[in-house]
């Protein structure tokens, strides 16, 4: 049994904006039951503190020489009861707004402190230092919010846990100025191109990439993709550099909480073996989101941050050709703000075809999940993606684009056990052409139940990647002589 302290900034169901909620929810999950002994450290955000019961505090301590103490509580996880710490620090996490943004959309000035102070917590609880009664032996980062870490835990000259850093995202890297160092209590001599200096900023995720003992991504093909000049965001040096350390995970869903036939969100639950309840759920979903109610109309699906790295500008593009041909869309998405206008002047002027919900909300996303036929996610690049492999598992087959871990979790329907649809070129061209393949084959009752089926019996759980993590864990603390 391995002490694994899993460092988030979200956590599903107390806090989420994507899929890093989702795995830090379902993969720390995943670890106990395979007997390691895991725990959270997240930000004590109000929905955080509101979320969790049974709040213990078990420390009291300045993150950082000179400032006011705070607070280390310990609960357990609704649901899973993973044991769980929270950072309570409410001037920094405490806040009405998003959790990275203020409601304008621009970053928290001083997420570098909020999140300095995050990686400082998580190395602490890992060292000779810890504030707790317990010790990790391994610190699993996640993203560069808690890129940090591995940096302070090397600064440590004494023993310490050893450190994974997830690459969840490479596009988003918390890159700040030289000034920070001081306040977050780094030497200067870590400002050095091996260190966390990046382009003459000290960059979070940099500082992860280079002082863990092993970098993980999401999924095999992303792992490849993040040494190349395209899809590496600058980072494709290092990695390179660094590749015998780079490994891809792919990553699974929690099939409780994703499954059609137990769904608590949905009104009418199915399973593979009455796919009739599905349509009745769609008819229901049409009605409550303003569609025209027709069982045989091909309803595509959308849940998505709307952002470039999504492509759904190449949607917008080839939509209308589409609704022409019979298709209704429901998308449900928030993110930029011209993307969200453009989405709702489509609403507009397809009405009962097009219903466009712009928020947050986790219902609804689990019904347009099982109401649609069609699910789309044309991304122009993927980490790994859980929306396409929840599609598969609610009998939804997915349209995607071969990046990432969509390359590496939907089939082509043209070929064996195929689970989806999957083109190569990003443009709004070969896009229309593959969804207008995908609504042939809706229309193909049998070709497309084939299809449906295949996605539904995929193991798309994490009982093989939480493996993988635990062998990885184990490797490190076995070829590191200075481990705990
Ligand atoms: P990413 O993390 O890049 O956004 P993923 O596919 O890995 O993409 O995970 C996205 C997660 O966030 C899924 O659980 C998806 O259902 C959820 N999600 C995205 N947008 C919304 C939304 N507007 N409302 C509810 N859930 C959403
Ligand atoms: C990131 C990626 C997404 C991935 C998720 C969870 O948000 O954009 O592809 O599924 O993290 O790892």
């Amino acid at each position: 049994m391995t002490r694994i302290l899993f460092a988030t900034s979200e956590v599903h169901p107390l806090i989420k904006t994507g899929g890093l909620a989702d795995v830090s929810a379902s993969l720390p999950a995943a670890l106990q039951e395979l007997g390691q002994d895991v725990r959270l450290l997240i930000p004590g955000y109000n929905q955080v503190l509101d979320g969790l019961k049974a709040k213990k505090t078990v420390a009291n301590f300045a993150v950082f020489p000179g400032q006011p103490e705070v607070r280390l509580l310990s609960a357990k996880m609704p649901d899973t009861l993973v044991p769980v710490y929270v950072l309570d620090a409410p001037q920094y996490f405490c806040r009405v707004a998003g959790l990275y943004q203020y409601h304008l959309g621009g970053d928290w000035p001083d997420n570098p402190m909020r999140f300095g102070m995050l990686s400082r917590v998580a190395a602490l609880l890992g060292s000779a230092d810890s504030p707790v009664n317990w010790q990790a032996e391994l610190v699993h980062c996640n993203d560069w919010q808690t890129g940090l870490a591995p940096a302070y835990l090397q600064l440590d000259k004494r023993i310490h846990a050893k450190s994974v850093m997830t690459v969840h995202n490479i596009a988003f890297q918390g890159n700040y100025e030289r000034d920070w160092l001081r306040p977050l209590n780094l030497p200067q001599h870590v400002f050095d191109m091996h260190g966390v200096e990046f382009h003459g900023n000290l960059s979070f995720l940099k500082s992860g990439l280079h002082y863990a003992d092993r970098i993980v991504t999401v999924s095999p093909t992303y792992a490849h993709e993040i040494q190349t000049t395209e899809m590496g965001y600058g980072m494709q040096g290092l990695l390179t550099a660094r590749k015998e350390d780079v490994s891809g995970i792919l990553n699974g869903i929690d099939v409780n909480e994703w499954n059609p036939a137990t769904d608590k969100h949905l009104g009418v639950r199915y399973d593979e073996h009455d796919l009739s309840l599905k349509t009745k759920g769609k008819l229901a979903l049409q009605q409550r989101l303003g569609l025209e109610v027709d069982e045989h109309a091909p309803m595509l699906g959308v849940v998505s941050r709307l952002t470039y790295q999504k492509g759904l500008d190449l949607l917008l593009e080839c939509l209308p050709t589409l609704l022409e041909s019979g298709a209704q869309l429901a998308v449900l998405g928030n993110g930029e703000a011209e993307l969200e206008r453009r989405y709702q002047l489509l609403a507009q002027r397809y009405t009962g075809r097009v219903s466009v919900n712009v928020g947050f909300d986790e219902a609804l996303s689990h019904q347009i999940m099982a109401g649609a036929d069609i699910f789309l996610m044309p991304s122009r690049f993927e980490p790994c993606g859980l929306n396409q492999m929840y599609g598969m598992r609610y009998g939804t087959p997915p349209v995607v684009r071969r990046t990432g871990g969509l390359a590496d979790s939907v089939i082509n329907a043209n070929l064996e056990g195929g689970t989806g649809f999957v083109f190569d070129e990003p443009s709004t061209f070969v896009l229309q052409q593959t969804i207008k393949w995908a609504i042939e084959c809706y229309r193909d009752q049998k070709t497309f139940r084939r299809i449906q089926l295949n996605g539904m019996h995929r193991d798309v759980g994490w009982q093989r990647s939480a493996q993988m993590y635990i062998d990885l864990y184990q490797t490190i603390l076995k070829t590191q002589s200075a481990s705990i």
